[in-house]
């Protein structure tokens, strides 16, 4: 049976705030912002404590971010982050499932979640959702953890943080009992959303790997006026 995944992130939202605090977190979420339209207004899914949705807002100065997340304690957290960063102007949170997204047909840029979709039993609904939402030309990109075998000389080598370590080992297991992504699993998934363009990346040395793809469409879009 699967664990109660929300309720979990829920109850150690201030843990999981602690451990992804650290930079090689961070410089993973900033990938996610490559390609991004200088004006754009990005959904950050699964948001968490807040971590992707501020880096994704400091490497894209005018970009607008609203961050979702279905965990009430992690929206709280990732609302404290964002009024203490001042950041309040530019990053929304908003408590909500990714499967029901309380935004317009085709009104933002681009759609991001870092860590996210492997945790999501519903991803065709959620894809779905982000189809919807997205401009045509509008970008989608997420990182997940991947089945590449994770050999611990190489997480090591990485960093001996211990943000770091804690969160490898907790997010190997983890994925092991939601899932990982080859190159081909999460090129297939995004295709099968109807996403062109399609690439996927290692990130984390390799632990990590970033699929993006874009809703076809004229390229463009993020200057507002
Ligand atoms: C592993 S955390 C990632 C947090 C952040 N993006 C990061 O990289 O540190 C995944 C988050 O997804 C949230 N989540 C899981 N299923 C969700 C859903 N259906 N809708 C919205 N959020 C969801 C969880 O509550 C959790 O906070």
């Amino acid at each position: 049976m699967r664990l109660p995944t929300v309720a979990i992130f829920d109850l150690g939202a201030e843990l999981y705030d602690w451990f992804t605090s650290q930079p090689l977190w961070w410089g993973s979420c900033a990938r996610l912002a490559t390609d991004l339209p200088r004006q754009a207004r990005v959904l950050d899914l699964g948001c968490g404590p807040g971590v992707s949705s501020l880096v994704l807002a400091r490497q894209q100065p005018e970009a607008r971010i609203i961050g979702v997340d279905l965990a009430w304690r992690m929206a709280r957290r990732a609302r404290q982050h964002v009024l203490r960063a001042g950041l309040d102007g530019r990053v929304t949170v908003v408590r909500a499932s990714a499967a029901c997204l309380p935004c317009r047909d085709a009104s933002v840029d681009a759609v991001v979640g870092h860590s996210f979709l492997y945790l999501v039993p519903e991803r065709q609904q959620v894809l779905a959702e982000c189809w919807r939402v997205l401009r045509p030309g509008g970008r989608v990109a997420f990182m997940e953890p991947s089945a590449a075998p994770a050999r611990p000389a190489a997480i090591l080598a990485q960093s001996h943080d211990p943000r770091f370590l804690v969160s490898v080992s907790l997010w190997r297991p983890f994925s092991a009992l939601h899932g990982r992504f080859t190159p081909g699993a999460l090129t297939r998934l995004l295709r099968a959303a109807g996403f062109e363009d399609v690439s996927t990346e290692p990130v984390l040395g390799g632990l990590g790997i970033i699929g993006r793809g874009r809703k076809p469409g004229p390229e463009g879009g993020g200057e507002r006026r």
